[in-house]
């Protein structure tokens, strides 16, 4: 038997809490699918959330993914699988399709692969080189019904629903019905559907469903979508979720303003304090340059010696002269206009004249890079341009830089930042979302900063940032390595910060859900 356990106590904290249950359900998870910071911080997360004491949460927590396209299991890590039916997107009326569950032992949580090959053994995750898979709807749609179906199958529906961009918000209407964890003794029989955690991570996408797509999301969003109007995932789950959070405080402010909110701001707005921010952590054990073994050297704070020959292996690998001690700037990211790759190349040629080398990594869709590619084919030995998602490249690019370039016209949080910190590159970033709560600059904080910070998102105001590094670099001594040293102490762990304030937000949730509805006036207009 547990702890005693009523109404008016639950959640409350009257009684010791129960540990909570918690599923995420997410369209990418690292090493298994990602395209970009949204599948590291899934797996972090989970992964932290295992280390959070056993009170707290049940673990391992579950993660819910599609099984894309080549994604194998290892059969050591197979835990089992089954199969569901749920409605089948693509036809009318009460047609299903069998969906299987497979569940892999995953590092620190469970991972739960949806596998419906018809949606999604392709090309791509969400899109292919004609552009978004026009079923994107059905697609997700379906993903999400199968995670909520196959839990309310077991009887094991989680305390809380953790919802991940727009690709999980279609489960915010089919989650309602499912009934509570009564197998686990957390409440009144049935009395409680699971709190619903959103997390925003990218604010630029929604998953727009127009109209003659909104029935592939079934009946429970046709019944509430007249036949014109089309559906906007992501604001439908900023409207329906118990608590939304985006990942950083920074972002968070900014995404209720017009400039920043995507047309989202005024719905995050409404949600007044149930709207907020959780700075992302940074997963140390896998970004930790004294125990990465794709590095030519390992180094750490006390002993920074290995740099030397990561920077020396990084140049030569890609036909750069390594005795050249002049400063190497790297990127990273995906090809997109968030991401400032623009900016980049229009202030290339004022960099490279001042003698600065440029190693860049994208991946993606190639035409934001048609300029860095004719420099890199001109100027061969200063420019460097990798066309690809390269772990190891990458990894390699964070410890052999000497500056790390983040030139984001926004930001929600950003991960490059924090690794080159550690990796003791220091980040030169634009004044957006978390990259301003996790910079701090150099010039304007002499002594106490960390990377460099340039405020408006144009080329000249990178250009005057990178002039700013390259005039600390060239004079190098004492106080460019205290610079080092103060980022490379910083401390992003997730299980400081990051995943207590996430298990927090997960009882707020709850008790925000247990709590009786505010009375809402209608709106009129
Ligand atoms: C998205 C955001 C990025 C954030 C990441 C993980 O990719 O653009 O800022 O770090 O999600 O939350």
């Amino acid at each position: 038997m547990g702890p005693p356990e009523d109404e008016a106590s639950f959640g409350r904290g009257t009684i010791a809490p129960m540990p909570l249950r918690v599923a995420f359900i997410a369209a990418e998870c690292e090493p298994w699918a990602k395209t970009g910071g949204l599948g590291d911080v899934v797996d972090a997360l989970a992964r932290a959330l295992a280390s959070t004491p056993a009170e707290a949460l049940e673990t391992p927590v579950d993660v819910f993914l599609p099984r894309y396209r080549g994604l194998e299991v290892p059969s050591d890590r197979l835990l089992g699988s089954q199969t569901i039916r749920v409605p089948d997107p693509h036809r009318d009326g009460t047609a299903t399709t069998p969906v299987e569950i497979i569940d892999v032992r995953a590092d620190g949580y469970r991972l739960r692969l949806v596998d419906h090959p018809a949606s999604f053994d392709r090309a791509g995750y969400y899109g292919d080189e004609a552009g978004d898979f026009p079923d994107n709807a059905a697609r997700f749609g379906l993903f999400c019904r199968a995670a909520v179906g196959v839990l309310r199958a077991e009887r094991r529906m989680p305390d809380v629903l953790h919802l991940h961009d727009w690709h999980a918000a279609p489960a915010i209407r089919y989650a309602p019905a499912a009934g509570h964890a009564q197998a686990v003794g957390h409440a009144p029989a049935g009395t409680l559907p699971p709190a619903i955690l959103l997390t925003v991570h990218n604010l630029a996408y929604h998953g727009w469903t127009p109209p003659d797509r909104v029935h592939e999301l079934g009946e429970e969003w046709t019944s509430i979508t007249a036949p014109s109007e089309g559906v906007d995932l992501l604001r439908a789950a900023i409207q329906g979720a118990d608590l939304i959070n985006t990942v950083s405080p920074g972002f968070a402010s900014e995404a209720l303003t017009a400039a920043f909110g995507m047309g989202l701001d005024g719905d995050l707005r409404g949600r007044g304090d149930r709207f907020f921010g959780i700075l992302n952590g940074l997963d140390t054990d896998l970004w930790n340059p004294a125990t990465d073994s794709v590095l030519a050297a390992p180094y750490g704070r006390r002993d920074r010696k290995g740099m030397a020959a990561c920077r020396a292996d990084l140049l030569t690998r890609l036909g750069m002269d390594p005795a050249d001690d002049g400063p190497v700037l790297g990127m990273i990211g995906r090809l997109d206009p968030q991401k400032g790759f623009d900016l980049l190349a229009e202030a290339a040629p004022r960099l490279l004249a001042d003698g600065v080398r440029l190693v860049v990594q994208g991946s993606g869709p190639p035409d934001l890079v048609g300029s860095l590619r004719r420099l890199a084919a001109t100027h061969a030995d200063r420019v460097a341009l990798i066309e690809r998602f390269d772990r190891d490249m990458a990894r390699r690019i964070y410890a052999g830089a000497d500056g790390f370039l983040m030139p984001s016209r926004f930001e929600p949080c950003g991960t490059g930042q924090m690794v080159s910190l550690r990796y003791g590159t220091p980040p030169i970033v634009h004044a957006t979302g978390g990259l301003a709560d996790t910079v701090i600059d150099e010039p304007t904080n002499p002594g106490s900063g960390t990377g460099f910070v340039f405020r408006d998102a144009t080329a000249d105001d990178l250009v005057r940032a990178c002039r700013a590094f390259v005039a600390r670099h060239g004079a190098g001594g004492q106080p460019w390595e205290a610079l080092l040293d103060r980022g490379m102490a910083v401390d992003f762990d997730w299980r400081t910060a990051s995943a207590p304030a996430y298990v927090a937000a997960y009882r707020r949730a709850i008790e925000l859900k247990a709590a009786p509805a505010p009375v809402i006036e209608p709106r009129l207009g």
